[in-house]
């Protein structure tokens, strides 16, 4: 076993994780599902402080999808007062630790007041180079897909760029996660074997960690249990095992 606070032997250079499970958190309390959902907030800070102590550069949560647009009004309203608060309250966290903040989604949906604040933590942090936390905020996999598609096709349209020339790499840097490498680690809690729209393309070749326990309740012991899991897997990418263990093209 890892003893907390050190770190595996083989790390990945990116994790994303599904944080899921807030809602039957409460559930099981008999709490409101908002208060879930406060909870889940102190696991945001646990592992984005632990990533950073390992310094593992790229991390990114799937904190808003494009679906859960469709729940009650009132948890719509408290998950965008919760990401207020948090990057008011963090943003002293990110700039001690030179943590750049990215959001990855259709932002252009999220309330003005929400953009605002991310716009301000956005530009605040672009300077910092240790470590990108990147937001997954009216996020969802395929939506990000087309949109890159339809820059694409209007790039091609207007006579800039020839279809037969597209390739992955071009169609990669019209993602919103362009510059942002691949995850190697996707984490999924709550028990639920999904990858619910999350990172569809980036994903490709990512390992997959999935546990049982509720975001809540996931902190960093958990994080370094998943890693250590990470650690102990066999990246082939499509090739024998006797071969080069590197991503294809890399
Ligand atoms: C899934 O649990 C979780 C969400 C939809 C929201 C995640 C949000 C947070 C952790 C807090 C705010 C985020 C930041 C970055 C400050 P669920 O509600 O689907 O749980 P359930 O499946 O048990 O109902």
């Amino acid at each position: 076993m890892t003893s907390e606070g050190s770190a595996p032997p083989s790390l990945p250079r990116h994790v994303a994780i599904i944080m899921d499970g807030n809602g039957r958190w409460a559930n099981l309390r008999g709490l409101p599902r908002v208060e879930g959902h406060r909870m889940g907030v102190r696991s945001v800070r646990a592992v984005v402080e632990c990533a950073r102590e390992l310094r593992i550069p790229c991390l990114t949560l799937y904190a808003f999808s494009l679906e859960n647009w469709g729940r009650p009004e009132p948890e719509v309203i408290a998950l965008m007062t919760l990401l207020k608060e948090f990057l008011v309250s963090e943003l002293p966290l990110l700039l001690r630790h030179r943590i750049r903040l990215r959001v990855i989604g259709e932002t252009t949906s999220l309330p003005f007041a929400v953009r605002q604040v991310l716009e301000h933590t956005v530009s605040a942090t672009a300077g910092n180079t240790e470590m990108t936390l990147t937001l997954g905020l009216s996020y969802a996999g395929r939506n990000e897909i087309v949109r890159a598609a339809r820059r694409l096709a209007a790039e091609a349209a207007d006579g800039k760029i020839a279809p037969e020339e597209i390739t992955e790499e071009m169609f990669s840097t019209r993602l919103d996660t362009a510059g942002i490498p691949d995850p190697d680690l996707v984490i999924r809690t709550s028990g639920e074997l999904r990858i619910s729209n999350f990172l569809l393309w980036q994903s490709a070749y990512a390992e997959f960690a999935f546990t049982d326990v509720l975001w809540p309740d996931f902190g960093k012991a958990e994080f370094l249990q998943a890693l250590e899991e990470y650690s102990r897997r066999h990246r082939r990418f499509g090739l024998t095992t006797d071969q080069a263990v590197k991503p294809p093209g890399k």
